[in-house]
């Protein structure tokens, strides 16, 4: 006789669903239980049996070949109807509704079935936990308990499954967004350094042109240029350097112009006049060649960067050497210190996001970041990124 379906069964194989289980791989600690339960309850046959909607499928299974079975013949399918007790059929060949089933009929033969619901928090259930002999038999009290106590570990197991799926999934979701803020702020930077290249340059470069022409006019009439003009054009010249800086801080032409290879140059030498460090850097001529995609070169400029800055604050270095290797299908940079070199504790650093921003950047491109210090002799940043595009989504 087929099974009845529950009342609420499209909602019941939506909740099974989600749990992501079906057509998976063995796993051990499923494994461990469905023995325990052929243990205990002394039968040569267990199952963790997930009812599908027109299939039975074993995740995990002792004393049987089948992978799964067709749900009309499924003793477990009855068993959902029961969700709140053990389904037990002592002597299937005794039972109408299970006499003429395929499986008692012809091959495993089965005679005794017992089964515990696997029941989610919401109440529907997924399949069962089973017990099978091809003998009729009971099963005494303590072997009930420990056989529902040992269904409820399976539904332990799914859960965690559930949960660390979910996890997952919102931690690709955390990445996508940073992601996303990430390209908003270097766009937003792009568009505040040209507006205040072409305005406030503009402007900057109107006012210095019109104190020069009048020093200029002063000079060549002989007199000697107020001394209120003199300090304004002074003044128009710190203005136009200082100008200068926060646009290249906030977007390096160079990085957009000439590619991220070229930028890590400049950036290096521009480094290295700002803190008196030495800074060297050796691109090989191969790696060199290969353009990087603009949110690929961004991200390497930014860790460089952020790399660069943590030795002039934290290394007390005097020089630090930047390589970049072409391999395989990856590029390799590394930058190594001569400080004091970084110690495991400081990578943890609660209160800190330099190194927390590489690590995310470098994540979401499909790479790999490692940073080692060595006691007294510097901090080596190893940065893995492959050239193309594959989120490590
Ligand atoms: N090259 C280095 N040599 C020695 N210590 C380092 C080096 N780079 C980083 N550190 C240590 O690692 C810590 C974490 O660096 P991280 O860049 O994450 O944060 P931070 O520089 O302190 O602050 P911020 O969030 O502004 O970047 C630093 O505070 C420092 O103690
Ligand atoms: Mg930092």
């Amino acid at each position: 006789m087929i099974a009845a379906l529950p009342l609420n069964e499209s909602d019941r194989l939506r909740a099974l669903r989600d749990y992501d289980i079906l057509d998976t791989l063995p796993e051990q600690e499923y494994q461990d239980i469905v023995q325990m339960a052929a243990l205990i309850c002394g039968t040569p046959i267990a199952l963790v049996s997930l009812v599908d909607s027109n299939r039975q499928w074993f995740k995990a299974k002792v004393g049987l070949d089948a992978v799964e079975t067709s749900r009309e013949s499924a003793f477990c399918a009855h068993a959902l109807l029961q969700p709140n007790e053990l389904f037990i059929v002592p002597d299937a060949t005794q039972d109408r509704r299970f006499a003429d089933n395929p499986l008692v009929i012809g091959g495993p033969a089965i005679n005794f079935y017992a089964g515990a619901p696997l029941k989610t928090p919401e109440g529907h259930v997924l399949g069962t936990l089973c017990v099978i002999d091809r003998r009729p038999r009971e099963l005494d009290a303590n072997q009930q308990e420990a056989l529902y106590a040992l269904s409820r570990q399976v539904m332990t197991q799914l859960d965690m499954r559930l949960k660390l799926v979910e996890l997952e999934r919102a931690q690709a979701q955390l990445q996508e967004v940073t992601a996303h803020l990430e390209r908003i702020k270097e766009d937003e930077r792009r568009r505040i350094a040209r507006e205040i290249h072409d305005e406030l340059g503009g402007v900057m470069t109107g006012i210095k042109s019109y104190l020069s022409h009048k020093i200029d006019s002063a000079h060549r009439n002989g007199e000697t240029p107020d001394r209120h003009l003199l300090d304004a054009n002074t003044l128009a010249d710190t203005a136009i350097d200082t100008v200068r800086r926060v646009i290249t801080d906030l977007r390096p032409s160079v990085l957009d112009q000439l590619g991220v290879w070229a930028a890590l140059e400049w950036y290096a030498g521009e480094f290295e006049e700002r803190t008196r460090l030495r800074c060297t850097v050796d691109i090989d001529p191969e790696t060199a060649e290969r353009a990087l995609d603009a949110e690929r070169s961004t991200a390497l400029f930014r860790i460089v960067q952020e790399t660069l800055t943590n030795v002039a604050r934290h290394a007390n270095a005097t020089r630090v050497h930047m390589e970049a290797r072409a391999a395989a299908s990856a590029m390799v940079v590394t930058i190594q210190d001569d400080g004091r070199g970084i110690v495991p504790p400081e990578l943890l650093k609660r209160d800190s996001w330099g190194i927390a921003g590489m690590y995310e950047r470098v994540r979401y491109l499909g790479g790999a970041l490692t940073i080692t210090g060595s006691d007294g002799n510097g901090t080596l940043v190893t940065v893995r990124m492959p050239m193309e595009a594959d989120h490590a989504a």
